[in-house]
This record gives C-alpha cells, structure tokens and sequence, in this order.
C-alpha cells in the first residue's frame, strides 16, 4: 500500500468536490486554489485534502511518505488533447528552409510537410515507431502532462496508418497514463492520390475504417479541413462515415483559411475543434449552440509564425476554451504544456487562471475524460503534478522555458 502525503501545499489548485466539469467564458477566471493545504493519496487515489490548520490527526499511518511541499504548488496534470506524438522523424530542414523565406503551404506544395513525414514512417517497422513513440511519451509525462490524445496522419496508406494506429494502441496498454487514438487518415493525400481523390477517400472508408472497427484501433476521427487538403464535403463524408463504426469527431479547422468547417464538424457532434487560428462570427454561433470545445494551439502559432488563436474573442463569445500542445515535427516539435501555458497568456492574453483552466478540466472535456481528469477530488486517481518552489502561480506562465516540474504522481 503506498501511501503519501504531501503536506505545507502553498497553493493546492483545482481541488475540490463541486468544481464543473468545463470552464466557459467569464467562469474560465475562476480557478479554485488552497493556500496551506495538504494532500492525502492511497495508492495514487485521493483521499484526503484540505488546509493544514485541518490536519491535524487525520492521518495516522504507518508506512507513509511525507512530502514537504512548502512554497510548491500543487495541480492536477494537464492534459494534452491534440498531439501527432507518433512519428518518424524530426523536420529540422524544413525549419531551416523557412528561416531562409519559403511558407509552410511552399514546403507542403514541393513533397515537404505531411508528404515528407509519411515517406519517413513508411521506412520504420512498427517495433521501431514504437521503440521511438515510447521514449518520446516518457518525457512527455515527465514533462507535467498526465493524459494524452495521439493522431494517426502520417501514414496516409492502409499499411502506414495502421501501423501508426497499433502503435498508439500498444502505447495505450503500456504506459502509465490514459491515452486517447485518433484516426487522422485524412491528414493530407498521399502522393500516388493526388489525381485521385475520391480513390484515397474510397481507401479510408472501406479499407482502413472496417480494420479500425475489428481492430478497436481508434476512439475518435480527425480530418485536416483546409485548402489544398480536405474540403468540408470530403471531412463531412468521411466523418460520417467514422461515426459509422462509433468513432467520435475531433478536428483540424480554421488553421489557414476559413471553409465552413466549424459549422459542419459542430453539426456531426465534434467533440472538439482544433487549431481555429482563423475565426468568424459564424464559427462563433455554430460552436454557442454546441458542446464543442474550440482548442486552440499556440505552439503552432509561435513555431510557424502564423496568427495566435483569439482566445479573447472566443471567450468573450462565452464560449469555454482548451489548450494543447500539437505536437509534431511540423508545425510544433514542442510537447510542453508548461511552455503553451506561457504562449497563452503571452500572446493570447489569457490569464494564467483561464489557460490552467484550459489545460485541465476544459482539456479533459476535449478528450471525454472528465469524470477521471483535469481536478483533484476524493476517490480520483489521475496523475497529480507537484512544482519547484516557486513564489506564485502566475510564475509558471511569467518564467517561460523554465522548468517548473517537480514531481509527477502518476
Ligand atoms: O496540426 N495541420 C495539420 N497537421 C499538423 C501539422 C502536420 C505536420 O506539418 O507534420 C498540425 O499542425
Ligand atoms: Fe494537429
């Protein structure tokens, strides 16, 4: 039985019995933060909390681990809703090719891009994806991250998103964390479609999907809605044909241009829309009359130099709001939340109470894992992450690139 208690909190966040399972609008200010307090876990379930003052006599074991946390905070990990954590290779080449002038749509347009990762993971064996995906996952947690979404997309063939799909399913089964699949097959047309849309459409629907469904390979289908990509036709068939065998939406909108792919992914019950660097009124009313959760992807922004989400028009819309961090080799070879925690209250103008809500409990409603993540409350075993000692909270978003993780109980 390991038991620890972690006492001398400064400040123990998002702990509590009623806090709501989504933050919108003006509420996504409200972030509920225990000064003095401790923390009581029993075999990584929660099951004590409250001010020191209260302590006293409460616990009584034997056998326990005492963790002194004076002037360290204490929160529930966040939760990472939109990665492309499985890949093979890093595109340091393409950075550099953009430093010397070429856009992200000029490198895509010559074989780079998504084009350029799917020819590097048709050269890995699963094993390998795996060896590879598994390390990067180990320093994603240890990075502060305690739930994860992975994207299949770098496939873009039956043999290669297959691949990439058993290799989040081994992850799931292996490492310590929940870990959400998504079916991303139409991430961009594989080259030898590229006259031949309605062929690599064919592909997705009625080869790939069956063996997802056998298989059990995915919980959710992405498509990337964008010009010269998917059109809001071809995301709204292939959506629907994902809902088919059960899977739910999850997409990549707005990212470049505005196509109508908000309205459509909202009416087809997204369960979130990613990316939304571009937005309109329109966008804004499809997602207030849904449960979508807009998400927005900072780390993308910075690494492309592309315009910033408008968290402040989205939250004004009374709307609530996740963050993540898109990982990938592309547009965001970062996977720390801690830095996207910054980018958001740095160059979106969120507050650092709205972009922890954004990252816990709001991340959690993007990847349906609310009734387990995102707060601390009685008889809940998610991953709880414990900073240095630091002199504020809003020192985790104010001292970017510092490393702030203390510890992770998983
Ligand atoms: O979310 N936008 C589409 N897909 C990824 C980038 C993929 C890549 O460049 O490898 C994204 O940004
Ligand atoms: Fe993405």
């Amino acid at each position: 039985m390991a038991k620890i208690l972690i006492k001398n909190i400064k400040g123990l966040v998002q702990a509590g019995e009623n806090i709501p399972a989504v933050r919108k609008g003006s509420q996504m200010q409200e972030l509920d933060v225990m000064e003095d307090a401790y923390l009581a876990l029993e075999d990584s379930e929660v099951i004590g909390y409250g001010l020191m003052n209260d302590w006293e006599g409460i616990i009584d074991w034997r056998d326990v681990e005492i963790i002194d946390a004076e002037g360290c905070f204490v929160l529930p990990a966040f939760i990472d809703s939109h990665t492309h954590a499985v890949f093979a290779k890093t595109r340091e080449e393409e950075f550099v090719d953009r430093i010397h002038g070429l856009s992200y749509e000029e490198i895509a347009a010559k074989g780079g891009g998504i084009l350029n990762s799917a020819r590097k993971l048709a050269a890995l064996s699963e094993d390998e994806l795996y060896e590879a995906a598994k390390i990067r996952v180990e320093k994603i947690i240890q990075s502060g991250t305690g739930a994860l979404e992975i994207k299949s997309g770098y496939g873009l063939s039956r043999e290669g998103e297959l691949k990439m799909l058993r290799v989040i399913k081994r992850l799931k089964e292996n490492m310590p964390i929940s870990i959400k699949a998504t079916f991303l097959g139409a991430h961009a047309y594989p080259v030898a479609f590229k006259e031949n849309k309605r062929g690599y459409i064919d592909l997705l629907i009625d080869e790939m999907l069956p063996i997802i469904q056998k298989e059990n390979l995915a919980d959710y289908i992405d498509v990337f809605c964008e010009r010269n990509y998917f059109s809001v036709d071809e995301m709204e068939e292939i959506l629907k044909a994902g809902i088919a065998i059960g899977l739910k939406p999850k997409v990549h909108v707005n990212q470049f241009n505005i196509l109508g792919g908000v309205k459509k992914a909202v009416e087809l019950g997204a369960i979130s829309v990613d990316h939304l660097e571009e937005i309109d009124e329109q966008d804004l009313e499809a997602l207030k009359n849904s449960t979508s959760i807009p998400t927005l992807l900072p780390g993308c922004s910075h690494f492309l130099s592309i315009p910033y989400g408008d968290a402040r028009r989205i939250i004004s819309a009374g709307l609530p709001l996740a963050l993540a961090s898109d990982f990938n080799p592309g547009s965001s070879p970062n996977y720390h939340l801690m830095t996207i925690l910054s980018l958001a209250c740095v160059k979106q103008k969120m507050t650092p109470e709205e972009a922890i809500n954004a990252l816990t409990i709001n991340a959690a409603a993007a990847v349906e894992l609310s009734d387990t993540h995102g707060k601390i409350a009685l008889g809940r075993r998610s991953p709880i992450l414990m900073t240095k000692e630091i002199p504020s909270l809003a020192y985790l978003a104010y001292a970017f690139g510092e490393d702030h993780v203390q510890r992770i109980f998983l």
